[in-house]
C-alpha cells in the first residue's frame, strides 16, 4: 500500500452496546490527543473507525457493507480501522476480504491505535487483538469532557460461558479495572460537567476491589466511595448477571439516595430445561426471588430484563413459561432477540434448531406482552413528581426529552415561568404515559 498523508479528521462510528459507545468515546480522546479533529456532520473524515459489534448475526455483513459504501467515485477509500468485537473475532478473515481496511483492532488493544496509524500511514496493514496483561486504561489520555450522563467501564469480559453467547470469546475473561482509578475519572467526569453516571461491565455487578483503606470491595463498595462525590448526582449500572447480585449491592438500593431505582438483571429465558441448556446457572424460580429482595427494600425499583426466543429446541410450552415470567414480574422496560447462532458457540451445533418463522411469531408475542408490561409501569408512574435529567433538545421548540429515575424517556415543555437547559436536573410531575415515553410538566429546576 502506498504511503499517505496524515490524517486530519476522524470519526468513530460505534454499533452494539453501552460499552462500545464507551470504547469509542476514549478512542475518539485518543485520536482528539493525536491532533486530529472530530469530522463535521455529513463531511468526509480522513480516517474513520468501525466500532463494531458481534452479539448477533449479520454483524459482520454489515461491517462488510459499510467499508463499500466509504469507497469514493474514484474507488479509495479514506483510511479504515475496523475495531470492537468483529474485530476480535474475524479480523484475519476481514484483512483479507477487504482490502481497503488498513487498521484490525480489538477491545482490548485499542490505547495502541497511534503506532498502528502511524503505521498504517507509512503504507502498512496492522492487526492487533491482542488481550495484553497492561490494561488499555492506564495507556489512555484523561477524560476531559463529558455530557451530563456520562459512562464508565469498571469491569469487562464475562466467564460465564452462557452457550449462546460470543462475549468471553471477544471479550475475555472477567477483570475489575481498580478502585482509585475509577474514583479519579470519576472526579474527572463530574468536574467536567457529569450529573449522572452509569458504571459499565458485561458483568458490572461481577466487580471486585480494594478501597482506599486496602479493604475488599464489591460494586456496593465503589457505588457507597462514588455517591460520596459532592458533584455526582446519580449513578446507574448495567449489565448485571443474577448469580453477582449480592445482599450488599441489594442492600445499596435501599440506601444510597443517588443510586436510581433501575436494575437492568437479564433472565434470557422462563423455561428452566431451556436456562439449563444455556448455562445460566440460575432458575425461573430463584430469578423471581431474587427479584422479591430487591423489591422489599426498593419497592418501586424499576425492572429491566433481556430475553432470547427460540432457543435450540425451545418448544410452545416452554416459551409460554417466559410470557408466564414477564407477567409475574412487571417489567418497566426490556429488550428481547431471537435466537442467533454464532460461530463457535456450543448452542450453535445443538439439535433442535428453531425455525425462523416460529422465532418470528413468538418474538412478536413477547414483544406485545412486554410493551403491555411496560405501559402498565409507566401508568402507575403517571400523576408522581420526580426528577428528570434533561438530555437534548426536542424535534419541537421548546420541547426538551429527559430521562426519569426509572430511565424513563420523559417529554415536557418548557413554563411561562421557567426554562429548562440541558444537562439540568429538573423536578416534573408525569402527567401521560404510554408503552415508551412519558409527558411531564415542568415544575422547577432543582438546585444545584
Ligand atoms: N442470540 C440472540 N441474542 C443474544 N444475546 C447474546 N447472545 C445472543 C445470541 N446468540 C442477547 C442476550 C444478552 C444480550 C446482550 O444479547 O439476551 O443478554
Ligand atoms: Fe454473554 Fe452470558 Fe456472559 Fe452475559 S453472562 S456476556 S449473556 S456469556
Amino acid at each position: 500500500m502506498p504511503a499517505t498523508p496524515p490524517p486530519q479528521t476522524y470519526r468513530v462510528k460505534s454499533f452494539g452496546c453501552q460499552m462500545n459507545v464507551y470504547d469509542g468515546e476514549r478512542m475518539a480522546e485518543l485520536l482528539g490527543a493525536q491532533g486530529l479533529t472530530a469530522a463535521d456532520e455529513g463531511a468526509e473524515a480522513d480516517l474513520v473507525v468501525l466500532n463494531t459489534c458481534h452479539i448477533r448475526e449479520k454483524a459482520a455483513e454489515k461491517v462488510y457493507s459499510d467499508i463499500g459504501r466509504l469507497r469514493r467515485e474514484d474507488g479509495s477509500s479514506p483510511l479504515i480501522a475496523v475495531a470492537g468485537c468483529v474485530a476480535q473475532a474475524e479480523g484475519e478473515e476481514i484483512m483479507a476480504r477487504a482490502p481497503a481496511v488498513r487498521m484490525v483492532v480489538g477491545p482490548q488493544a485499542y490505547h495502541r491505535l497511534p503506532e498502528m496509524l502511524r503505521a498504517a500511514q507509512d503504507g502498512r496493514r496492522v492487526t492487533d487483538t491482542d488481550m495484553p496483561a497492561e490494561t488499555k486504561f492506564a495507556a489512555l489520555p484523561q477524560r476531559r469532557r463529558s455530557g451530563a450522563s456520562a459512562f464508565l467501564t469498571v469491569q469487562e469480559g464475562c466467564d460465564k460461558f452462557c452457550t449462546y453467547c460470543v462475549v468471553p470469546y471477544t471479550r475475555g475473561a472477567e477483570t475489575s479495572r481498580p478502585f482509585a482509578d475509577l474514583i479519579a475519572e470519576a472526579e474527572r467526569l463530574a468536574e467536567a460537567g457529569a450529573l449522572e453516571i452509569t458504571l459499565l461491565g458485561q458483568n458490572v455487578n461481577a466487580w471486585t476491589g480494594e478501597d482506599a483503606k486496602g479493604r475488599a470491595i464489591g460494586l456496593d463498595g465503589l457505588i457507597r466511595a462514588l455517591a460520596a462525590l459532592p458533584a455526582l448526582r446519580r449513578i446507574r449500572y448495567t449489565t448485571s448477571h443474577p448469580n453477582d447480585m449480592t445482599q450488599g449491592l441489594i442492600a445499596a438500593h435501599a440506601e444510597v439516595d443517588k443510586l436510581m431505582p433501575f436494575l437492568h438483571l437479564p433472565v434470557q429465558a422462563g423455561s428452566d430445561r431451556v436456562l439449563k441448556a444455556m448455562n445460566r446457572s440460575h432458575t425461573a424460580e430463584s430469578y423471581l426471588r431474587l427479584l422479591d429482595r430487591v423489591r422489599a427494600v426498593r419497592p418501586d425499583i424499576a425492572l429491566s430484563g433481556d430475553f432470547i426466543v427460540g432457543f435450540p429446541g425451545e418448544t410452545e410450552a416452554e416459551f409460554a413459561e417466559t410470557l408466564a415470567l414477564v407477567e409475574a414480574t412487571g417489567y418497566a422496560q426490556a429488550f428481547s432477540f431471537k435466537y442467533s447462532p454464532r460461530p463457535g458457540t456450543p448452542a450453535a451445533t445443538m439439535d433442535g434448531q428453531v425455525a425462523p418463522e416460529v422465532m418470528d411469531e413468538r418474538l412478536q408475542r413477547l414483544q406485545a406482552a412486554l410493551q403491555r408490561s411496560s405501559l402498565a409501569f409507566n401508568q402507575a408512574s403517571v400523576g408522581g413528581p420526580c426528577e428528570g435529567l434533561v438530555g437534548g433538545r426536542g424535534r419541537r421548540e421548546g420541547q426538551w426529552p429527559g430521562k426519569s429515575p426509572w430511565l424513563q424517556s420523559v417529554h415536557f415543555a418548557n413554563e411561562p415561568w421557567g426554562e429548562a437547559r440541558i444537562g439540568d436536573l429538573v423536578r416534573v410531575t408525569l402527567v401521560e404515559a404510554g408503552p415508551n415515553s412519558l409527558h411531564a410538566r415542568l415544575l422547577a429546576p432543582v438546585a444545584a
